[in-house]
């Protein structure tokens, strides 16, 4: 059931404060704890695919600052036939929405083989890789039917912190403060009416790049998907840092660059890449917080969300891009919720 809206897809973006409220009270309430210290592993690999992926890259960032283990994410897909050396030192953190991505799947297996322990984060209860794994932490979204994941990822979001704040001192403090994010969230969807709005104008680009640092550099890679895989449009997400190394050759006066630039610790770093960009007469769709004038100025066209402790930016910036994606595909009248060539979950390797 569509409730109104025009899609699920949509539907699932604006269900993302419950999604993410859900879930961290389901966690909290089940006393869903590993049964295991994340510091006594050598190591944490964190192995999915596609927007799985994305917010494994968010987790590592997480759980190496606040839990203090060297973490590596890596594709399922490269996973299993690469010489990675893995064993009773390693955790193996399972990232799958449904459960039954079969790289992901045969990826924790094969681990689990190994020696390594497992700890999955799902969305769907009793599927294999909810099954399988040691230990399971649920995500608590509801069914996504709409193919590209939107309510999922920011549950896995909310499932990585929690999982990476369990043994900080903090980290009543810290929930607490996760526990404010479904309301910003709620702010963010605001603005979907001027996204709309932009989606008009750009919706006839060929190619877009979206760039962030740091933590937004995963959504920078998120925001991208969700474009090409709904829209058709080519897009690439790269850190910005990296834009010098290469993509900088693409930039001219038809080239949208989305940018995410909160007000974190790579803020400034950030700003400098915008003017690389405008330099090159580059179109600047800048994400940030509200009220931050300079950030406007500099950009062609700026969406603010809720300013929000740095560790929770992602939560928040990646709304105003799923927002993009959907209206832009929604406009060029395309099958949004069921992409051509994809299917939602994929079983075969
Ligand atoms: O069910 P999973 O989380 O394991 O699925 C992984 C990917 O297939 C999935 O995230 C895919 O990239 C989505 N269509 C992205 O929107």
């Amino acid at each position: 059931e569509k409730s109104g809206f025009k899609h699920f897809m949509l539907k699932e973006i604006y269900e993302q404060p419950k999604a993410v409220g859900d879930t961290i009270r389901g966690l909290m309430s089940s006393g869903e704890e590993p049964p295991f210290s994340l510091k006594s592993f050598r190591r944490i690999l964190i192995i999915a695919c596609g927007t799985s992926y994305h917010a494994g890259l968010v987790g590592k960032f997480w759980i190496e600052k606040l839990a203090g283990v060297p973490t590596e994410v890596v594709y399922a897909s490269e996973f299993r036939y690469g010489d990675f050396p893995v064993g009773e030192e390693d955790l193996i953190i399972g990232v799958s929405q449904s459960g039954e991505t079969i790289d992901t799947k045969f990826a924790v297996n094969f681990a689990r083989e190994r020696g390594a322990r497992t700890l999955s984060i799902v969305n769907v209860v009793g599927s294999s890789i909810d099954r399988e794994s040691d230990y399971t932490l649920h995500t608590h979204a509801g069914p996504e039917i709409g193919v590209a994941a939107t309510k999922t990822f920011t549950a896995q979001l909310a499932a990585l912190y929690f999982l990476a704040s369990t043994e900080h001192p903090d980290r009543y403090k810290l929930l607490e403060e996760l526990f404010k994010v479904p309301a910003r969230i709620e702010r963010t969807l605001e603005k979907s009416e001027a996204i709309e709005k932009l989606a008009d104008r750009y919706m006839n680009r060929r190619d877009f790049l979206y760039l962030g640092r740091y933590l937004s550099y995963p959504i920078a890679l998120e925001g991208a998907l969700k474009l090409k895989e709904i829209s058709y449009i080519h897009a690439e997400g790269y850190p910005a840092g990296e834009m010098k190394h290469g993509p900088i050759a693409l930039i001219d006066e038809k080239m949208p660059v989305v940018v995410l630039a909160p007000q974190d610790r790579v803020y400034d770093k950030t700003l400098a890449n915008i003017e690389e960009v405008k330099t090159r007469k580059g179109k600047v769709i800048g994400v940030g917080f509200e009220g931050d004038d300079k950030l406007e100025k500099l950009c062609n066209e700026f969406i603010g969300v809720p300013p929000i402790e740095e560790d929770f930016t992602p939560f928040l910036t990646v709304v105003p891009l799923q927002l993009l994606a959907y209206h832009i595909a929604s406009k060029l009248g395309l099958d949004v919720d069921q992409p051509r060539n994809l299917a939602k979950t994929v079983t075969v390797e």
